[in-house]
């Protein structure tokens, strides 16, 4: 059942006596409940907010709406990790509930500053009206996780000529200077992404808007990071009300990227390519991405989409990060790894090579199963016309990834994963591989399957497919399959 307004913008401790243990409880049974990924302990998670680097520990904040599975009051929700692939939950970072973030404590980003964990991020607040007004606010944490309000917002005003939707700064450090973009719409309801500069974080001065060519690109663009790699830079941002097109933009909205000369900080003028989406999947948006240590830049999104319900709505919670991703460049592409990392997460090796080519069946190899595993597979010799894995699989469920050698798409069907979810938006997602990849000599899948979720990293990062699903416990089989011709088959899988 729906909340209420009223119920939807409580927060934690106006819960009904029971409540939060309630949620708990229908938590702890339900069998989707994640193996590795990051979830929330209760309600709805999305926005991956303020990863960074801080005092020996990787910081990943996401958006949190604890009293159930529907946008309400917005928290930052802490968790921290060492290694960047076992997360602790720290717990609740910033609550709502000045008159600047009366209704949320939106999403933003977070850079270290004289020794304090700086925090910024939008204000929502609605006036008796239930027009949104948004500010951006400061915060800051000390070592010990301790996070205090900075007394009043670093910017209050919306500049002329954008409206309310006005929202997710993300602040990098450049030659002394601080600078902010921050998601905006237009007063013609198109998207766009301005830039700010500050000394200090506190005063910010406002400097336009980033040129693009995409003058009238979507409705609002959410969630902007501007980021320099290999002396490129990248504005990655989550644009609405993009319509689809081919096997593009099949998705409520998306997430994607420009790549191009870096930003001219004097005049604003981005020279870039095309936009490009990020992933190939059913469930991903608002990406947010840090800088490690060692100078790795790294991604995390949201595994989920706004304005769509979800199988675990009933269990009382909803969606999970992604694992994070390492990004580099080429040919003009953002290329996407799982951190190696992850690689320390992986118990139970296991190894199948077909001996006789398969030709025209789908075969399984014993102990070659499971609900939570890493699996990397090489197809090659590969003349048919399909080939493919089958997993999560049962006499009556599978997800199936297979490449169609004719169209030269490859394609992830979860239209017999299990327990359905938004099928108004298709079973199937598709993505046509780049001209210049022999993929006849050889097709590598890199998948990382949890409970509830898979994502395939295709031909060393070149594509992402990233998708929740929700089948049975029992639909564990993998198969192997090749239609229409042959084609050999390795793999290695562990179990996490
Ligand atoms: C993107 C978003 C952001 C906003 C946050 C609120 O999913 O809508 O623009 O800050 O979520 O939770």
């Amino acid at each position: 059942m729906k909340m209420t307004r009223e119920q939807l913008y409580r927060r934690i401790e106006q819960a009904e006596p029971g409540e939060i243990a309630a949620l708990e409880a229908k938590i702890a049974a339900c069998p989707w409940r994640q193996g590795y990924h990051i979830q929330p302990v209760t309600g709805l998670l999305n926005d991956p907010n303020g990863f960074s680097f801080y005092e020996g520990y990787y910081h990943l904040f996401y958006q949190w709406f604890p009293l159930g599975t529907e946008h309400g009051m917005k928290y930052w929700y802490h968790t921290r990790s060492k290694n960047l692939v076992t997360w602790e939950n720290v717990g609740i970072a910033i609550e709502p509930g000045t008159p600047y973030d009366s209704h949320g404590a939106y999403s933003g980003s977070a850079i270290e500053k004289d020794g304090m964990l700086n925090l910024i991020y939008t204000g929502n607040t609605r006036d008796e009206n239930w027009i949104r007004h948004p500010f951006q606010c400061l915060a800051f944490m000390d070592e010990q996780n301790v996070i205090t309000k900075f007394e009043h917002p670093v910017i209050s005003d919306v500049p002329t000529g954008y409206t309310e939707h006005f929202r997710d700064p993300k602040v990098w450090l450049h030659e002394d200077v601080y600078y902010g973009v921050i998601g905006a719409q237009r007063t013609d309801e198109t998207g766009c992404t301005v830039l700010y500069c500050s000394e200090d974080l506190k005063h910010w001065q406002f400097l336009g808007e980033i040129g693009t060519t995409l003058s009238s690109f979507g409705y609002m663009w959410e969630c902007p990071d501007y980021l320099e790699l290999e002396g490129q830079g990248v504005l990655i941002f989550s644009p609405q009300g993009i319509p689809a097109e081919s096997d593009r933009y099949q998705n409520i909205y998306q997430s994607g990227y420009l790549i191009g000369e870096p930003l001219n900080l004097d005049t604003r003028e981005f020279t870039h390519g095309e936009f490009e989406e990020l992933d190939r999947g059913f469930d991903f948006y608002a990406p947010q991405t840090m800088q490690s240590p060692d100078g790795r830049r790294i991604l995390v999104a949201w595994m989920g989409l706004p304005d769509l319900t979800y199988p675990t709505d009933d269990s009382g919670w909803a969606h999970c990060l992604t694992i994070p991703r390492q990004l580099s460049i080429q040919g003009g592409k953002l290329i996407q790894r799982p951190v190696p990392e992850m690689a320390q997460l992986r118990k139970d090796q296991q190894g199948i090579r077909t001996q006789d080519s398969l030709s025209n069946e789908s075969r399984s190899f014993a102990g070659f199963n499971g609900i939570a595993y890493e699996l990397q597979c090489e197809i090659s010799q590969n003349d048919a016309d399909l080939v493919g894995i089958e997993f999560r699989a049962s006499d009556t469920e599978k997800t199936v990834i297979q490449y169609d050698r004719l169209q030269r798409k490859l394609i992830l069907d979860r239209s017999q994963s299990g327990a359905t979810l938004s099928e108004a938006n298709g079973t199937i997602r598709t993505c046509t591989l780049d001209e210049d990849i022999d993929v006849d000599a050889v097709i590598k899948l890199h998948m990382f399957v949890d409970s509830s979720s898979v994502e395939i990293f295709v031909n060393d990062g070149q594509e992402v497919f990233t998708s929740r699903i929700f089948p049975s416990q029992e639909s564990m089989d993998i198969r192997f399959f090749a239609h229409g011709g042959k084609a050999d088959f390795r793999a290695v899988m562990w179990n996490v």
